[in-house]
């Protein structure tokens, strides 16, 4: 986009110095004033032209963010969204406002309050309050005749990346954590299923976590140089982490040994965590660093419940007889294309069915029963409603799957369950179960 510009420019100027003069917006290159706004097109700009902030629409979507990004890529890279769970529609309506409480709201349609700083105490009115975009990305409401006074900043409140200078840990007093939250999906920055935190017992480390609670991938402890499990950091001589532990606050940081570079840490849609750096003289798009897991197939719940992924080909897919919940978005899931006759009490027809899969990796949370036969096994499943899938084998005996399937791995007959013959229960009316792949009650009572 920014190639293309250049011939544009002086009359986009001229234009700006029209509507600047006419409208007399106070956007004063990287400051707001209390009482003043940002609205449309209006964007901050930090003081060396690092970061932006404005209002952005990512991909093809209609809803309008108030975001910060680094300024000229060529590809815009959002490093923070106030609003990223109510976001706004119309770009002539949306408005940022400085109020003399101190106070940022995000406004729209004029009126409408969907985001604000929601600050405690309120500031008082004899200071100079302003709200100052800065060169390392933190949009700071402090104090404008004493800037080290800071009211509020965006870093206290991190998205889905991790600037240098910027804290991720815990506030001892307040309880409150800063940890990375991806995106929901590409064009929507919802908080997602995944996200990267740090674990303050011991001597500190990150984790990946999906749904806030499954931890699947760990940066090992922190020994003051490296994390145990991150052995290539030996070769790090671009960036000075440190881990800072005080009676106030637990957290880590880290800067840059060389003004040249920039960097950032992402916590992807794809569940890893990604580092980037661009340096000088180079085009302006970002280098992939470093990411974890290396593995995609290590990446827990990454096709949300009930979705299937493919190791060979690195993608998703639902399980047969059901159907992505919403198009393009795994973290949604997949949902049955017909209801459980179980789930239905009203409903006629024939007993719900399974589906015979034997190239499937289930998770590990089944109820296991040594001592039952085949048919038992089966008949178990089948009087449970919350039962979605089992397997039966002499060596292990019965295990049922209840509620949700999640984690479901294809991998081509390499991972070591594989070869294990698991049902998954459909209802009748699938087609799947037509062909004589699954069986109905018929074979099952054979076994009572
Ligand atoms: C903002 O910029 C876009 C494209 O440059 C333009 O189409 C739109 O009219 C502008 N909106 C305002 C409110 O200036
Ligand atoms: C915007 O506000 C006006 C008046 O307050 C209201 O009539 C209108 O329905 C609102 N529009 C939207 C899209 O909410
Ligand atoms: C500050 O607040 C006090 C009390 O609310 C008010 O009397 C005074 O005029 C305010 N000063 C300014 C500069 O707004
Ligand atoms: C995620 O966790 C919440 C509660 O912590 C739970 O209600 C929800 O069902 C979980 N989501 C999935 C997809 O399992
Ligand atoms: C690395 O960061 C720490 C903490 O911010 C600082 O005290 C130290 O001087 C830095 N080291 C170098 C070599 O810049
Ligand atoms: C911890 O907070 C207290 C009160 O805000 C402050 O006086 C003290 O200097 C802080 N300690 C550190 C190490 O920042
Ligand atoms: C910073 O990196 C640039 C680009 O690699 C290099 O030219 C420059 O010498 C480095 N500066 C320092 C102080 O190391
Ligand atoms: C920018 O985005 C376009 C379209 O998605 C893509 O083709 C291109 O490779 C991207 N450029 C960089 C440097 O990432
Ligand atoms: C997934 O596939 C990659 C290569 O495509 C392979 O290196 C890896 O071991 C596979 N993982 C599993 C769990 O099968
Ligand atoms: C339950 O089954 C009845 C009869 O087949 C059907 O009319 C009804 O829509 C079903 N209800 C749900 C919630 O699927
Ligand atoms: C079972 O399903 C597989 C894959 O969908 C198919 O190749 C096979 O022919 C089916 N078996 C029967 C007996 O229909």
């Amino acid at each position: 986009m920014g190639v293309k510009t250049k011939p544009c420019f002086w009359l986009f100027v001229l234009l700006w110095l029209f509507v600047y003069h006419r409208t007399c917006f106070s956007i004063g290159g990287d400051t707001i004033s209390v009482g003043r706004s940002l609205s449309g097109n209006q964007t901050l700009v930090s003081q060396n032209g690092i970061f932006e902030l404005g209002f952005f629409r990512p991909g093809t979507s209609h809803n309008i963010y108030l975001g910060i990004w680094h300024r000229n890529f060529e590809n815009k890279t959002t490093v923070w969204v106030a609003n990223r769970e109510s976001p706004s529609n119309d770009p002539e309506s949306s408005k940022l406002e400085f109020l003399s409480d101190g106070n940022l709201v995000l406004l729209k349609n004029l009126t409408e309050t969907v985001w604000s700083t929601a600050l405690a105490s309120s500031i008082p009115n004899t200071t100079k309050t302003e709200a100052v975009i800065l060169d390392d990305g933190n949009f700071v409401i402090r104090d404008g005749s004493n800037p080290s006074t800071i009211y509020w900043q965006s870093f206290d409140y991190p998205t889905d990346t991790w600037l240098p200078g910027a804290k991720l840990g815990i506030n001892k007093h307040t309880g409150k954590v800063q940890r990375l939250i991806s995106w929901k999906n590409s064009e929507d920055p919802a908080p997602g299923m995944f996200s990267v935190g740090v674990d303050t017992n011991g001597r500190g480390q990150f984790f990946i976590e999906w749904n806030r609670s499954h931890r699947f991938w760990s940066s090992g402890e922190w020994n003051g140089q490296i994390f145990s499990l991150v052995p290539e950091m030996r070769l790090n001589y671009l960036f000075n982490y440190s881990y800072v532990l005080n009676e106030n606050e637990s957290y880590f940081t880290y800067s840059l040994y060389n003004t040249s570079f920039l960097s950032r840490y992402m916590i992807d849609v794809s569940g890893q965590i990604k580092q980037f750096i661009w340096w000088k003289g180079r085009p302006l798009s970002w280098f992939p660093f470093w990411f974890e897991p290396k593995d995609q197939a290590d990446v827990y719940g990454l096709c949300g419940v009930f979705g299937v992924f493919h190791n060979s080909s690195s993608n998703c897919d639902c399980l047969k007889g059901f159907k992505p919940l919403v198009q393009n978005d795994w973290s949604s899931g997949c949902v049955r294309k017909s209801p459980l006759k179980c789930q239905n009490k009203s409903s006629v027809g024939k007993e719900d069915g399974f589906l015979k899969m034997s190239d499937l990796a289930l998770p590990a949370n089944s109820k296991t029963y040594q001592k039952v036969s085949a048919g038992r096994c089966r008949l178990d499943c089948i009087e449970k409603c919350s039962c979605m899938a089992y397997t039966y084998n002499n060596y292990n005996g019965c295990s049922l799957w209840e509620g949700d399937l999640i984690n479901l791995r294809q991998s081509g007959g390499a991972d070591g369950r594989a070869g294990a013959e698991i049902y998954i229960r459909l209802a009748a009316s699938e087609p799947e179960l037509q062909n004589g792949n699954g069986s109905t009650r018929t074979a099952m009572v054979v076994y009572i």
